[in-house]
């Protein structure tokens, strides 16, 4: 966060072999302006592609960390937020809608990731949205006010949490959220935090620049769109 430029993060989600990372990696430095700042891009690729990745003049961050309060010890399967610090990164997502639906990761196990996050020197970006439902009935704002509420614990302040407003429709669905839904709800957030505000589902290199230029919305959180070199490229010099 050394600049003003907008936040882009790429959600790599559960992608890409070493032959398609070092494919993205050789594409990408062939298409980059060498001469701008990448430090407000950040790359969340499955952990195990990290080293075919970590010459790119990026941030890093993991698309999730342990809730347990141990950093190391006899658990299966769990990767620490202190350990991710050790290889180098610097930001964790937390609360994917993804995570919350098929692992059933709920508000307690979500406000304790995000407090092994901060106490390891992690930025926690924490995923919130409201499904079709909600959004349809209306309910979508209590939804967000609540799982911002049960969620965010006291160590928050502005440089260690970001928060992502994902609509779980929009996610993956090729349907992003439209500019007078986003601004609403980022303008809403941002009446209760003081902290950044992503907006994440079905970004594009086509609808990037109107996203960004919305009000409240401080960056992006991508999916899909991050996994091809030329059109993740496309959206970061979207920026300027
Ligand atoms: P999408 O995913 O850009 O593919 O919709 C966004 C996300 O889930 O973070």
């Amino acid at each position: 966060m050394e600049n003003n430029k907008s936040l882009i993060v790429a959600n790599w989600k559960m992608n890409k072999t070493i032959a398609t990372t070092k494919g993205f990696v050789n594409d990408f430095l062939t298409l980059v302006d060498k001469e701008q700042s990448l430090s407000d891009v950040v790359i969340c690729p499955p952990l195990t592609m990290y080293q075919y990745i970590a010459k790119l003049p990026f941030k890093f961050g993991a698309q999730d960390c342990s809730s347990l309060s141990s950093n190391e010890g006899s658990f299966t399967g769990d990767i620490s937020a202190l350990m991710l610090k050790d290889i180098g990164y610097e930001y964790v997502i937390i609360g994917h809608s993804e995570r919350r639906k098929n692992y059933g990761e709920n508000k307690d196990l979500l406000k304790s990731k995000i407090s092994n996050a901060h106490a390891n020197g992690l930025i926690a970006i924490f995923c919130i949205g409201e499904n079709l439902e909600q959004r349809e009935n209306g309910s979508y704002f209590e939804v967000l006010s609540k799982q911002l509420d049960e969620s965010l614990p006291a160590s928050v302040n502005p440089e260690n949490t970001i928060v992502a407003y994902e609509p779980i429709w929009a996610i993956g669905t090729g349907k992003s959220a439209n500019e007078k839904q986003i601004e609403e709800i980022h303008t809403f957030i941002a009446s209760r935090i003081k902290n950044k505000v992503l907006y994440g589902g079905s970004v594009n290199s086509k609808n990037a620049k109107e996203i960004l230029a919305t009000n409240n919305v401080s960056g992006l959180l991508i999916g899909g769109a991050s996994l091809d070199a030329q059109e993740f490229n496309k959206i970061i010099n979207i920026r300027g």
